[in-house]
């Protein structure tokens, strides 16, 4: 089985996150770290009230086996280190903070850690960055980790397979962001199937 590590942070679109996460936990272990901004997003966004345990209220939330929660000043999680394998690492939706924090390596919590680490052992790394509009600083910390093999992935809507609800616009937006590490699934109609 895949194993993934998601990360959740306080950008606006967690819905897309937690759709992320539903959906990778249909083949795969997930490994999901939500950083502490994220809280309010998510309380804001899907009416998620995570603050008092999100160990405990996000397994519930999510009710599979297949999901490990770690906290975000955790650096004793397994994930923090490059000898534990993964295929891979999300953050979705990512602000400009984290964006920021992983393009210069600054580890600050388990987040950029993972996503450090993910870097080094040259995994897959897809990242969701979210700001409307976007500064020349944050176009350059993505410039930064698109030259390195990075997936910067925005959650831009399409309108080509004629979305008809919020949802379906979710669905290809996470969609789109799971071919990025090439994890199949039906969210969408593709382009030219019937
Ligand atoms: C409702 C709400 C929406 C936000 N939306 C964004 C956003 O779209 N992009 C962004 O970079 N920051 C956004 N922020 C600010 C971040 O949450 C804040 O910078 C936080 O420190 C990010 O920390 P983190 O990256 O560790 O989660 C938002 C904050 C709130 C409360």
């Amino acid at each position: 089985m895949k194993r993934y590590v998601a990360a959740i942070t306080g950008a606006s679109g967690s819905v897309l996150g937690l759709r992320l996460v539903q959906e990778l936990l249909s083949t795969s272990e997930v490994h999901l770290v939500v950083s502490t901004g994220a809280l309010p997003v998510i309380r804001e966004e899907a009416g998620l009230d995570w603050t008092a345990d999100i160990t405990v209220q996000a397994k519930k939330y999510f009710d599979s086996d297949r999901l490990h929660i770690h906290q975000d000043d955790n650096f004793h999680a397994p994930v923090a280190s490059g000898s534990f394998i993964t295929d891979g690492m999300f953050v979705v939706p990512c602000s400009m903070k984290t964006l920021s924090g992983i393009a210069n390596g600054y580890a600050n919590n388990l987040i950029e850690r993972v996503a450090d680490v993910t870097i080094k052992e040259n995994r897959k790394l897809v990242i969701a960055p979210r700001e409307m509009p976007f500064s020349a600083i944050h176009l350059e910390n993505m410039l930064k980790l698109a030259r390195i093999g990075v997936t910067v992935a925005p959650p831009v809507p399409g309108f080509y397979h004629g979305p008809e609800s919020l949802d379906e616009m979710i669905n290809f937006m996470v969609g789109k962001i799971l071919d990025a590490m090439s994890v199949p699934h039906k969210l969408f109609k593709r382009w030219g199937e019937s």
